[in-house]
């Protein structure tokens, strides 16, 4: 999950797409797939806006669709990507385009040079983010349950006994389910602008979200940072709620 260090290779179906347009890639994830910025689109005079597409290459087994239909039911709500479309190519592949949002990504060189500005920008978001999204009717599920299905097979005995050991839930919201760093966008000043990468939404704590937004901080701008989320959140740290959902992160 980086920004490209080497040159990507661009997929033909993302060439034929932007037709003429210039394509960029933006964003390589740990399991393959690419996000790409495409200007300009086809050429013809019309300003058809800046797109993003995420290509998704069959071989990693998982599928865009999900997050189409998040992008789609929180879109009402709260500033994130306006599906344009969805479909899956000859080979596979799946591509996703979304209209560009205006905001750099709080791991832009930008805001690594001011991570104190970016992470307290982090928890505000946050806090708008579950604030705006209604649980009742909320047909996507991220609880604790739904995760386990996914745990790590080798995970060891004492993580095991240590997932066991549920906290009570603090109350329910609608979580990003992959609040880290990189999915939030912010303007000039540092102040969140939308959330990217809502392909796990769903109902959950929000410590869920919480502790992986802190923890995410320690990856992209090194130790010291975490307070700031939960400042920004305007929430006291839940020690137990925080370590228990760093390890589910972990381990699933
Ligand atoms: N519509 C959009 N407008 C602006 N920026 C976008 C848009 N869609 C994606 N991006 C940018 O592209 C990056 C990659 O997109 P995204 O996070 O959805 O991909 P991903 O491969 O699922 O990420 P991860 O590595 O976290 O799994 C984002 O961090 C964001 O900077
Ligand atoms: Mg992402």
């Amino acid at each position: 999950m980086t920004a490209p260090t080497e040159e990507v290779p661009v997929p033909a179906s993302v060439e034929r797409l932007a037709a003429g347009g210039r394509v960029t890639p933006v964003w390589v994830n740990e399991r393959g797939g690419v996000t790409f910025r495409v200007d300009d689109c086809d050429n013809d005079g019309d300003d058809d806006g800046a797109r993003y597409v995420k290509w998704n290459p069959a071989s990693t087994g998982l599928s865009l669709a999900g997050e189409a239909v998040r992008l789609r039911w929180a879109a009402r709500w709260t500033p994130v990507p306006r599906v344009l479309d969805h479909r899956r190519d000859d080979d596979g592949a799946e591509l996703l385009v979304t209209a560009a949002l205006d905001g750099l990504s709080a791991v832009d060189p930008r805001w690594l040079r001011e991570p104190a500005t970016a992470a307290r920008s982090l928890g505000e978001g946050l806090r708008a983010l579950h604030d705006a999204l209604p649980v009742a009717g909320c047909p996507f599920d991220w609880g604790i349950d739904e995760r386990l299905t996914h745990l790590d097979p080798e995970a060891d005995t004492d993580v095991r006994a240590a997932l066991a050991d549920r906290p009570d839930v603090d109350h329910l919201v609608v979580c990003h389910a992959d609040a880290c760093a990189p999915n939030t966008l912010l303007d000039a000043d540092g102040r969140w602008t939308a959330h990217v990468d809502l392909g796990r939404l769903g109902v959950a704590d929000p410590w869920a979200d919480l502790a992986v937004c802190a923890m995410s901080t320690g990856w992209n701008y090194g130790p010291g940072y975490e307070h700031l989320v939960y400042e920004g959140y305007g929430v006291e740290p839940d020690a137990a709620r925080i370590a228990y959902y760093q390890l589910l992160w972990d381990n699933t």
